[in-house]
């Protein structure tokens, strides 16, 4: 169990979603309740079509759930909200093919109402946090995987977001470009003090990464646990994940997931897991 001094930033209020009806209903969220407080950086980690998408789907206001809400920063989402980026899994086609590294970033500022002189400055700054200052030129389909995960990043954050969402966002590039976008999340969230909901099927990378890492059960889903994750702010990809509190952490989170698979939200409901 967790808890936090901070402001909630985001509220999840008995939170249930079901596609259709009938008898071919899917009931892919049970009941989600907790919080997330500002400056947190939190992820939530659950086995594969536990409904982590649809969660963030509803976070973000491109699903109405089927009944309870999201509360960001005190008021109930029903429409993308103007304070949130979201970066998805599949940068493919999140970026468009027609647009520049540029101008792809530059989109939803000019959406926004920046003024030129302001946007010139975020796209430069979040090209060069992520390490694109180079390609601002070059079109989505001349880079890597890994490098146009990287422009999403930096739309996201040249946006200037209270909060950022993150659903699996790197889950198709390799090992080594993984390792240093997890870097960058956690470097981004230190210097731009913005709240962090980081969704994975990644145990090691939910641990690596967040303050706190919330388990989900398989659908219907609900939580299993809210694992503090205490480990020292200052993290290292060799010698964090060579911690003793590391591997613990680690272990304790799979053996959640393990017992998820056995266990019901209809005999169980919101209960703590064992
Ligand atoms: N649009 C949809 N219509 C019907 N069922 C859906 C839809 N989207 C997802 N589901 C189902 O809801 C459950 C949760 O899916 P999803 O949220 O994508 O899980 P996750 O992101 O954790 O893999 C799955 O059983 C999935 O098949
Ligand atoms: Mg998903």
């Amino acid at each position: 169990m967790s808890t936090h001094a901070t402001e909630p930033m985001l509220e999840v209020q008995r939170l249930r979603k079901v596609y259709g009806s009938g008898p071919t209903a899917v009931e892919a969220i049970g009941n989600l309740d907790f919080s997330i407080g500002k400056n947190e950086l939190v992820c939530i980690v659950g086995p594969s079509g536990a409904g982590k998408t649809t969660f963030l789907r509803c976070v973000s206001g491109l699903l109405a759930p089927t009944s309870g809400e999201v509360v960001l920063e005190g008021r109930a989402v029903t429409e993308p909200p103007e304070g949130m980026a979201v970066v998805l899994q599949d940068y493919g086609r999140s970026l468009y093919p027609w647009l520049t590294v540029h101008d792809n970033v530059e989109l939803p500022l000019k959406a926004k109402g920046t003024s030129r002189a302001e946007r010139t400055r975020l796209v430069a700054d979040a090209l060069e946090a992520v390490g694109l200052a180079a390609a601002h030129k070059k079109y989505p389909w001349q880079l890597s995987g890994g490098m146009q995960q990287r422009v999403a990043i930096a739309r996201a954050i040249a946006y200037q977001p209270h909060v950022l969402v993150m659903d699996e966002p790197f889950a198709a590039v390799d090992a080594q470009t993984r390792a240093d976008l997890e870097d960058l999340v956690r470097r981004l969230w230190k210097q731009l003090g913005v709240t962090v909901l980081f969704v994975t099927h990644d145990i090691d990378e939910s641990v690596y990464l967040g303050q706190r890492v919330i388990v989900l059960s398989h659908a219907p889903t609900f939580v299993l646990e809210d694992v503090a994750i205490d480990l020292p702010a200052d993290r290292d990809q060799l010698s964090t994940r060579a911690l003793p509190e590391f591997a613990v952490l680690r272990t304790r989170v799979y053996e959640l997931i393990q017992r998820a698979k056995h266990t019901n939200y209809r005999t169980h409901g919101q209960a703590t897991a064992p």
